[in-house]
């Protein structure tokens, strides 16, 4: 990964940017700099307060209530989706709605076996376990927390080579809940430990509307309908996007304006902010219009993409792709990169007749990466 891509997907965000990577920073998923201690505060706190992801809701509420009528810890949980959608919020959710402690630990903590021994071994009956990023963790850990998950017991081994003794350690009945933003790397006999596997989907407008109603009510932030709709609407999908635009929004409010978020304010501080309506971003736009303007909507190798837009293969691919694709703007063909008929729309284009949408149908995306090279 390059330099610039890597500082906009870490937590370890530089203040010290340049403007540029400010307002790439603005729409990623991933939470930026000091960002989780404020979203502590927006965290809703029970099943009842969750907005929105109805199915996950109604199938946790239901494991939980059923383990509570059993007197029982609930079935181990995994939470998968990507980032910034509520999955660690689930989780403290459901130790909360247990009454359970919680204990937090995440997958690149646990580097030897001995680190998750040692977590497990100081569990008391019914402990949540969160277990962030749980798809890096080591192999070893991971083979000592099958055991664990299945029979509630480790064997924690002393000593190296022959004389190596591996003594059984018994765990008090917990429940495992982990969180992946990468269900696909998770080994299968890890997978199926896990009792209940939540799918976390991307917001609807009208559910991050709610969102952006509910965090202003908790920030003391007065906002009108067109205000939150507006924010909800350039939020991509996701809450963590909402909850920042929403801060930034307000921010332009109190110091050119009387503080109020209106349609117009948001509209105007979003455009100051280079968050389209469409929640595209400028390097976002900048990508499509390349693509559409200088190479008549494709196909065109990604490489070449970037060199036109000035920047990294991997920041393009990345960083801008993803949401592109998701969007139906962009698609990847064995040819190369092409624009969608809706891509022209958003620019305000029309769409050109012989446009080589036609060659994208029918190409799976793991093929059409075989074939993207310049
Ligand atoms: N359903 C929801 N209703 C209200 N707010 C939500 C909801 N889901 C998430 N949020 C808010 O979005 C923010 C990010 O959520 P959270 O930290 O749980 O995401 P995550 O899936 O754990 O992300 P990551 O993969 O980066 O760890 C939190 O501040 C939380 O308040
Ligand atoms: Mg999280």
């Amino acid at each position: 990964m390059t330099e610039r891509s890597r500082r906009t997907t870490e937590a370890d965000y530089d203040a010290a940017e340049t403007d540029y990577v400010e307002s790439r920073a603005l729409v990623t998923a991933e939470a930026e700099g000091d960002e989780r201690a404020v979203e502590a505060a927006l965290r809703p706190r029970s099943l009842d307060e969750v907005i929105g992801q109805e199915r996950v809701r109604e199938q946790l509420s239901l494991v939980l209530e059923a383990a509570r009528g059993r007197n029982r810890a609930p079935d181990h949980v995994l939470l998968s989706g990507p980032p910034g959608l509520g999955k660690t919020t689930l989780a403290m959710i459901i130790a909360a709605e247990m009454s359970s402690p919680l204990r937090l630990t995440s997958g690149p903590a646990i580097t030897h076996a001995g680190d998750l021994a040692a977590i497990l071994s100081g569990m008391n009956d019914g402990d949540v376990l969160f277990v962030d990023e749980i798809h890096r963790m080591s192999r070893p850990a991971e083979e000592m927390l099958y055991m664990a998950m299945e029979d509630f017991r480790v064997d924690v081994v002393i000593g190296k080579g022959p004389g190596a003794t591996a003594i059984p350690l018994e765990i008090p009945p917990f429940t495992l809940v982990g969180a992946t933003t990468r269900a696909g790397l998770l080994p299968s006999p890890l997978r199926d430990r896990f009792g209940f596997t939540a799918h976390l989907e991307f917001y609807e407008p009208a559910d991050l509307d709610l969102i952006v109603r509910r965090s202003a009510g908790l920030l003391g932030v007065t906002l009108t309908d067109g205000g939150a709709g507006e924010i909800a609407s350039r939020s991509r999908g996701t809450p963590r996007i909402a909850n920042r635009l929403l801060r930034r929004v307000r921010d332009y409010a109190q110091v050119r304006a009387d503080g109020t978020v209106t349609l117009e304010i948001a509209h105007r501080a979003l455009d100051l902010y280079e968050v389209d309506q469409s929640g595209l971003d400028r390097l976002d736009r900048a990508v499509l219009d390349v693509l559409c303007r200088r190479f008549g909507g494709g196909p065109v190798g990604v490489s070449t993409l970037a060199v036109a837009v000035g920047e990294e293969r991997e920041t393009v691919e990345e960083v801008a792709e993803p949401f592109l694709v998701r969007s139906g703007l962009l698609a990847r063909t064995p040819r190369g990169r092409v624009a969608t008929p809706a891509a022209w729309q958003h620019l305000g284009l029309a769409v050109p007749s012989t446009a080589a949408f036609s060659g994208a149908q029918g190409v799976s995306a793991a093929e059409a990466d075989l074939f993207t090279d310049d």
